[in-house]
């Protein structure tokens, strides 16, 4: 039996243990136990404090779980108001020159007098909290409001796995923490997928969604939304040195264990600020969130000091604008493409509008229903976004500017009189699904094209050269009906096509001829079988070893490949169902086309990067990042988009961005391409 101390110091000793994993886990992306692990000690502490309801304490991981309903948020005074900073909107470099020489001015500082030296930060797209903590425990979390009086939010800001409920190392009486929550873009993407699965409406955008998400008042909605947090300030302070510059605070709540970006740095003069605007816009796309722009800050504290507030705005610092990644435009026609599978998808056709920083004149509406949900009509002002790798969308009509001649809600079928525009076969949408389908098949040209666009890709048979102006010109000439009549091309037929001269007509037939020896793996994903992607493609190949051992495997079989569930498995064999699908195959085995078959998981080449991630980043001198890809999983090996503490290299090239800072930052080995290739070299 215990005895309640030593219940008690095993409960702290649990809540110890549990925040450390958990701060590995979500704020440095590097687990060390496995989630089994965590979820024991876990209950361990819970049943600990159900025994001994006296040594629950407000700061103990098991709090963080929800349930928490309120019947409305009551309101927050700041202790110290939160201020918003001024916004320069040029959003060229000019804009930051402009606030380095404000504060040179408001300073004093002569012309020859040293650059003044700023930390840089993105500017996160979420909603502003403030975090009080008391003796390093959270006690409160407060939204932004107007700046005086906010709304409490704890219940809420609880259920976010990245804010410590303890601080790690804190003992002050007061240190308030200000920041920023956020929704990832994946996050958001899957949640808006849901939603579309469920026939409900969509999301706009992350901030608005996270804002939302923020002030429920059911803290399980909250915490379904998988938020996450940022921290770049502070707010009321007592009994605790802030530190004399502005980086040194960041890592000083770093080391408190709460997240602090890494891509943040600290630049001399305006030329440093223009350098860091320039190299987050080129990120930006390729980032995990949103963010309007950057902050910059003058780093020093005394000079902060020195240079004070102007109208509740601080002199030193300033938000430095990328273009918005919303517009609204003019919505001219509805047009309907036909994809690769023959599905239908609506999309808008704009008016041009600069968005995400390019020109945007088609957005996609995913689906009817989607369409219809959002009342989008011919004629209409709709709110168009582009953000990150995502193609542009438009997430909703501005009613007010609905004109009087706006046109009828969008029916699909009754646009296409119910036939494919393209090819005019039939088209249907099956029950429980929420897309329209052509059901021509392979005899549709469109259905045509976009298959041998996707058999070519890199990623697949990897044919250089085929684009799709060629696979235009071949699909509507007829001279390639299948997939198969690709090798059958001749250099006359093809030097016959528009802006072909023979010379690129001798490279593509090289081309084509070279894919004929490819890998079990690129073979399948080629082939465009639906939910069959790059990945499940190589873990099919790995799996079954043999083309005939997929193509014969029943669906219990195809169950037991790795990641593969009843929807891939349905697909596979319903595509291996299909003769003329089957007759595909067999007639690019006969025109030579070849890949080594093993045993399934008996492959016996030496696997000399066995057991280690690796993270590419920046352009190699000669390797694709494709190429590198290809080797290094073929030698065994794993690639990563980010870089965690489990990462064992990082191959860098030219222009490596921010992993690199990371790599060096969590101590990561990096490497060239020079060093790779010894390492896919060795034995
Ligand atoms: S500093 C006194 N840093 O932008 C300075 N703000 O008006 C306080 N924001 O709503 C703000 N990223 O929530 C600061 N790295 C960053 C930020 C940031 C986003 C938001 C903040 C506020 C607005 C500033």
């Amino acid at each position: 039996m215990n005895t309640p101390s030593v219940a008690g110091q095993r409960a702290a000793e649990l809540r110890a243990l549990l925040d450390h994993h958990a701060y590995l886990y979500y704020v440095q992306d590097a687990p060390q136990i496995p989630d089994a692990e965590y979820d024991k000690l876990f209950q361990e502490l819970q049943a600990l404090e159900a025994a001994h309801p006296e040594l629950l304490t407000a700061d103990s991981p098991t709090q963080r779980v929800i349930g928490a309903v309120l019947d409305g948020l009551t309101t927050v005074r700041h202790v110290v108001p939160m201020l918003s900073i001024r916004t320069e909107t040029d959003t060229t470099e000019g804009g930051a020159r402009e606030f380095d020489k404000r504060v040179r001015r408001d300073l004093k500082l002569a012309d020859e007098a040293p650059p003044v030296e700023y930390a840089c930060e993105l500017k996160f797209d979420g909603l502003a909290i403030n975090l009080r903590y008391e003796r390093g425990v959270l006690v409160q979390a407060a939204t932004r409001g107007d700046g005086e009086t906010g709304e409490d939010v704890t219940h809420n800001i609880r259920t976010l796995a990245q804010v410590p409920l303890r601080l790690i190392g804190v003992d002050a009486p007061v240190l308030e923490v200000r920041g920023e929550v956020y929704m990832r873009r994946d996050v958001f993407e899957a949640l808006n997928e849901a939603q579309r699965g469920k026939g409900e409406k969509t999301y706009i955008n992350p901030r608005n969604t996270a804002a939302g998400a923020v002030r429920q008042l059911d803290s399980r909605i909250t915490a379904s939304r998988k938020l996450s947090f940022f921290a770049y300030g502070l707010g009321d302070v007592q009994g605790w040195d802030v530190p004399p510059t502005h980086t040194a605070l960041l890592d000083a709540l770093a080391a408190m264990g709460l997240p602090v970006d890494a891509r943040r740095r600290v630049v001399a003069g305006a030329d440093g600020l223009v350098a860091f605007h320039a190299e987050i816009a080129a990120q930006r796309d390729a980032l995990p969130f949103d963010i309007d722009g950057v902050v910059y800050k003058v780093n020093s504290r005394a000079l902060q000091q020195e240079l004070g507030f102007v109208s509740r705005e601080p002199r030193w610092a300033v938000a430095h604008k990328y273009p918005a990644q919303e517009q609204v435009t003019l919505l001219r026609g509805i047009d309907i493409q036909v994809g690769r599978t023959g599905k239908l998808t609506p999309v808008a056709k704009l008016e041009p509008v600069f968005v995400g920083g390019t020109t945007v004149s088609n957005a996609t509406l995913h689906n009817e229903d989607e369409a219809r949900r959002k009342d989008v009509r011919i004629g209409d002002t709709v709110i168009v976004r582009r953000a990150g790798d995502v193609i542009p969308e438009v997430v909703g009509v501005v009613l007010d500017k609905r004109p009087a001649s706006v046109g009828e809600p969008f029916d699909l079928y009754q646009r296409l009189a119910g036939r494919c525009p393209i090819c005019g076969a039939a088209i249907l949408r099956e029950e429980g699904e929420v897309d329209w389908r052509c059901s021509g098949g392979i005899s549709c040209p469109a259905q045509r094209k976009q298959a041998m666009l996707h058999f070519a890709q890199r990623r697949a048979l990897d044919i250089e050269g085929l684009g799709d102006k060629i696979v235009e010109q071949l699909v509507d000439a007829g001279v390639i009906k299948t997939l198969p009549d690709l090798y059958k091309l001749g250099v006359a037929s093809l030097a016959q096509l528009d802006r072909m001269a023979d010379k690129s007509a001798g490279n593509l037939v090289a081309a084509i001829d070279r894919s004929k020896q490819t890998t079990l793996a690129r073979f399948v994903y080629g082939l465009g079988i639906r939910h069959v992607g790059e990945t499940t493609a190589k873990d099919l190949a790995r799996h079954f070893g043999a083309l005939d051992r997929l193509m014969d495997a029943s669906t219990e079989q195809l169950l037991e490949a790795p990641d593969v569930g009843p929807v891939v498995a349905q697909s596979i064999r319903t595509f291996f169902e299909q003769p003329h699908n089957r007759e595909v195959v067999e007639q690019l085995r006969a025109a030579g086309v070849t890949w080594a078959e093993h045993d399934g998981e008996a492959d016996t080449s030496p696997k000399p990067l066995a057991g280690k991630t690796f993270v590419l980043t920046g352009s190699l001198p000669t390797l694709e990042r494709e190429d590198a890809k290809a080797l290094i999983e073929a030698a065994g090996g794993k690639v990563s988009g980010s870089v965690s503490k489990k990462t064992h290299y990082v191959v860098a090239g030219e222009a490596a961005g921010s992993k690199l800072d990371k790599a060096r930052e969590l101590g990561v080995e990096v490497i060239d391409e020079a060093a790779l290739r010894a390492l896919l070299a060795a034995e």
